[in-house]
């Protein structure tokens, strides 16, 4: 079962934050479905990372209710939650791909927390999932890095080797922090549309922040804009209008501008600025 997850009145702040600082995350009200694909945008500073991990179970609620897969996480004891933290796939904006190791290591590694000692002892000293994980770089066109040093590897390369430990993973919720910000717009397009087309395959739950709005409105089919720590639109893509991209980057402009690798044109009525979509991957609606 993938997993559904919601968010009821949900604030919460960074223990390393100032007393006087308002809080990262305030009051958000947000239901995912399992199975679903979302895309969460805003100008730096809104609390995209901070929501993505609530959504990770990786941060507690300073006041709201999160529900994981029906359960209140933070009601569970330290094991249980470890077990559900299991289910997690999170990618943070930069992978963390140990320098000196292969990069079949560095992938096969993200199987690691549903095997048990022996076995993920035998795949670190003789990779024999190495086919797995050769299928999995195809996917993100790397398939003749898999030998290679990780520290051998560009910060593109690293990126996407991060990105194609989630189609290692038997974890059912995907949450993955700026997958394009090291990637050219062609290898954009290829990474997202792997990514996106992966998670539809086996029914997971994806949720990604992305600076690219242009990518967001095409490739998933809900967007939820943040600002300020709070929701400022949760639609589907085709209703995030210029308008709504204007006030949600307002004095941020020049990030909408360079996140979407082309100048969108913000006056009224324009049309999103955005090339045709690629092959039909089928876009499952799940609310
Ligand atoms: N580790 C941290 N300690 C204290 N404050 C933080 C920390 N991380 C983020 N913040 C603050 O939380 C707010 C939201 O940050 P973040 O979630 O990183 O935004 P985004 O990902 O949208 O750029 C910002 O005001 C930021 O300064
Ligand atoms: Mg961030």
């Amino acid at each position: 079962m993938s997993i559904g997850i919601t968010l009821n009145g949900v604030s919460a702040r960074h223990p390393a934050a100032a007393k006087d600082a308002p809080s990262a995350i305030q009051a958000i009200d947000l239901r995912i479905a399992p199975g679903e694909q979302l895309a969460l945008i805003g100008p730096s500073g809104a609390g995209k990372t901070t929501l993505l991990q609530l959504l990770g179970l990786a941060m507690r609620p300073e006041s709201g209710r999160v529900e994981f897969a029906g359960q209140d996480p933070w009601g569970l004891s330290t094991h249980a939650l470890q077990n559900q933290r299991r289910k997690i796939f999170y990618a943070p904006q930069t992978p963390p791909l140990p320098p000196r190791q292969r990069v079949v290591a560095a992938l096969l590694a993200a199987r690691l927390p549903e095997q048990s000692l022996l076995q993920s002892l035998l795949t670190l000293l003789y990779p024999r999932d190495a086919q797995i994980a050769q299928s999995a770089l195809a996917q993100f066109d790397l398939q003749d890095k898999l030998w290679d040093r990780v520290d051998h590897l560009s910060g593109g390369e690293r990126q996407r080797v991060g990105l194609a430990r989630a189609l290692i993973s038997s974890a059912r919720l995907w949450l993955v922090d700026e997958p394009l910000s090291a990637l050219d717009p062609t290898r954009s397009r290829q990474a997202i549309t792997a990514l996106t087309r992966a998670a539809k395959e086996r029914g997971e739950t994806l949720i990604t922040t992305l600076h690219q709005v242009d990518v967001a409105t095409r490739e998933f089919p809900r967007v939820v804009g943040l600002r300020d720590g709070r929701l400022a639109f949760d639609l589907p893509s085709e209703q995030v209008t210029h308008e709504r991209l204007a006030e949600l980057y307002a004095q941020h402009e020049h990030e909408l501008a360079q996140a979407s690798g082309t100048v969108v044109n913000l006056q009224a009525g324009a049309a999103l600025d955005t090339p045709p979509a690629p092959a039909p991957a089928k876009i499952i609606h799940c609310r």
